[in-house]
């Protein structure tokens, strides 16, 4: 499975990658980047079968700049919750995006068990681009 595959479901996960990045491209229009003319669209499958996304919203004091992945938690949230089980992140040309290092950290914490990332390395999951993360494991009283 690459990022160029069409709509059909990965036989393996029943992951539509397809239908993903279709929702990434969707939210990916709706972006305020006025500053850096860099629009992110970001959109997931959710554990219990929804679609979560976000673009990236921009501010004049650009360091308060909310990445797409800001918004698609958010959506997360304000649809019902829940864990994130596949990721999908595009650029202004629908071309695959890395997450930042932040927002790795940020899907870290609502990741499914096995969650996957289309990169552009292929499928990867999260504990492949975030190796070694700290979570809320180590918030945990010591034992
Ligand atoms: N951006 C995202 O939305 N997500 C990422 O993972 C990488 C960067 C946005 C932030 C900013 O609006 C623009 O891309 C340029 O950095």
């Amino acid at each position: 499975m690459t990022a160029d595959d069409g709509g059909a479901g990965d036989q393996r996960t029943g992951v539509d990658w397809g239908a993903l990045k279709a929702a990434a491209v969707h939210a990916m229009n709706n972006a305020y980047a006025p500053y850096s003319k860099f629009a992110v669209g970001a959109a997931a499958l959710t554990a219990d079968g929804r679609i979560v996304s976000g673009c990236n919203v921009e501010n004049a004091s650009y360091g308060l700049t909310l990445c797409a992945e800001c918004a698609l938690v958010g959506d997360l949230q304000m649809t019902g919750g829940g864990l994130l089980r596949a990721f999908y992140c595009v650029d202004a040309g629908g071309n695959v995006l890395m997450p930042c290092g932040r927002c790795r950290q940020l899907l870290y914490e609502f990741r499914a068990p096995d969650m996957e990332l289309m990169t552009t390395q292929g499928i990867r999951t999260m504990d492949q681009v975030l190796p070694d993360a700290f979570g809320p494991q180590h918030l945990e009283e010591p034992q």
